[in-house]
């Protein structure tokens, strides 16, 4: 394994041998075929490893799996359709109707929906705590069915960082598995397993595709996490009959991403394409130039719009002074916070709306986290059907803008955002 994270980026997941295409091909095939019915009954009873249905593993995937495990330190990985699909997956692979699980509630707002409605119609009760929830008030929350514990390393859109030390002792107290959503930070600004975390879940939707072309998720497995014999984990230590009796807990380092596979992507199907797999695996080829970047340019707009006086607030955790300030300095590259910023327009709605027509640069879109610039306004957008208490009691003021800052040069920048911002004050 390559010692920088850099060469990792480039290099890994795929290493042509003599002869073969430089670049990970597109298999855009459905099926694999073999001679004998003995060698496919192998696959199937995972004596051998290979593919044979796309649904439970396909090369390309197989190449952004292995990129992706390889950057955050992982032991495996898994590729689904979407960001939605491998956080779905991830729970799902420890908890059954009847159990339950903590989260923090400063998670992306379709993170949340998941947890608050879906999963409780399903019979999988979430409970909800955030960084300053005391660790005594979170012990209490734990019972003999609490079967994961979910951070989201930054929060979209709140932007703020997750208290790993706090989450992790719990978890390791208690034998429970820590999962950590690490969209926004990337693996180039933070890597979750260092820090405690067992399960990393990624939208690659985002930075790691990083050009806005092809909606996905990972799972990688940290394989720091024992089930054999830990009584909360009935799926990873009594014979599954659905998989030849198999007992997950047995094949060790690597056992949850395998039942994710076997078990959830085959009764689930949430797989990714091979054609984004391939987009995907080359955004992610530059991760490591694009995130410096992301986070330099944001830094700065950051810093010039405090000052402003269209601006209420500025909520940037690379800035200082800023309540998730000393955690970015601990848990992301350098304080390096990524390229989301939020803040607060003097004016309300009618500024929020005069600003956006203002930008030339931002584009109004409902994404974040791709190289260019992009601007969404929550409370006409994304949260428009609730009322101002609403927004105000979801953490979402209905003055809340937020930016997602580029990779374009920082003088367009500022100048496209300082200039916008004077506009409302015409
Ligand atoms: C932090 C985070 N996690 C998960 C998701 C969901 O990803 P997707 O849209 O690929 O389903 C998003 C989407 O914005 C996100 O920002």
């Amino acid at each position: 394994m390559y010692k920088s994270l850099d060469t990792r980026c480039v290099q890994c997941g795929y290493e042509p041998k003599n002869g073969e295409p430089r670049v990970q091909p597109i298999i855009q095939s459905t099926t694999f075929a073999y001679d004998t019915p003995e060698e496919m009954g192998d696959l199937f009873d995972l004596k051998k490893a290979g593919y044979f249905y796309t649904r439970l593993g396909n090369p390309t995937l197989g190449g952004l799996e292995d990129k992706i495990s390889a950057l955050e330190g992982g032991v495996g990985a898994l590729a689904t359709a979407s960001g939605m699909s491998a956080t779905t997956l991830a729970i799902l692979n420890v908890c059954s109707a009847g159990d339950n699980f903590i989260s923090l509630s400063t998670i992306y707002g379709g993170t949340y929906n998941l947890f608050n409605v879906t999963l409780r119609k399903l019979g999988i009760d979430c409970r909800f705590v955030n960084n300053h929830t005391p660790a005594e008030e979170i012990e209490a929350l734990i019972d003999g069915k609490t079967r994961a514990i979910f951070l989201e390393t930054i929060a979209n859109p709140a932007g703020t960082v997750a208290d790993f030390d706090k989450f992790a002792a719990i978890a390791r107290k208690y034998g429970i598995l820590l999962i950590c959503d690490n969209t926004i930070a990337t693996p180039c600004l933070s890597r979750p397993f260092e820090f405690g975390v067992n399960v990393v879940v990624h939208a690659s939707t985002k930075y790691i595709d990083g050009h806005a072309t092809s909606v996905g998720g990972i799972i990688v497995d940290g394989g720091n996490f024992v089930f054999k014999d830990n009584p909360r984990y009935p799926g990873f230590n009594v014979p599954d009959d659905s998989y030849h009796g198999m007992v997950f807990a047995d094949c060790g380092a690597g056992a949850y991403i395998l039942r994710a596979r076997v078990i959830g992507m085959r009764d689930f199907g949430a797989q990714m394409a091979p054609f984004n797999a391939f987009l995907t695996m080359l955004g992610a080829e530059t991760l490591h130039l694009r995130m410096p970047r992301h986070s330099d340019n944001a830094l700065a707009l950051a810093q010039a719009m405090k000052s402003h006086p269209a601006v209420e607030w500025v909520k940037y955790a690379g800035l200082e002074g800023d309540e998730d300030h000393e955690r970015a300095l601990k848990y992301l590259d350098g304080g390096r916070a990524a390229g989301m910023v939020s803040f607060g327009i003097r004016g309300g709605r009618k500024a929020a709306s005069e600003f956006q027509k203002s930008l030339k640069l931002f584009r109004i879109v409902t994404h974040i986290a791709d190289a260019r610039s992009c601007v969404l306004h929550p409370a006409s957008t994304t949260h428009r059907q609730l009322s101002d208490a609403d927004l105000e009691a979801a953490g979402v003021p209905a003055n809340l803008i937020r930016l997602s800052v580029g990779i374009e040069g920082i003088e367009d920048i500022l100048s496209d955002v300082i200039g916008a911002l004077d506009a409302t004050l015409k």
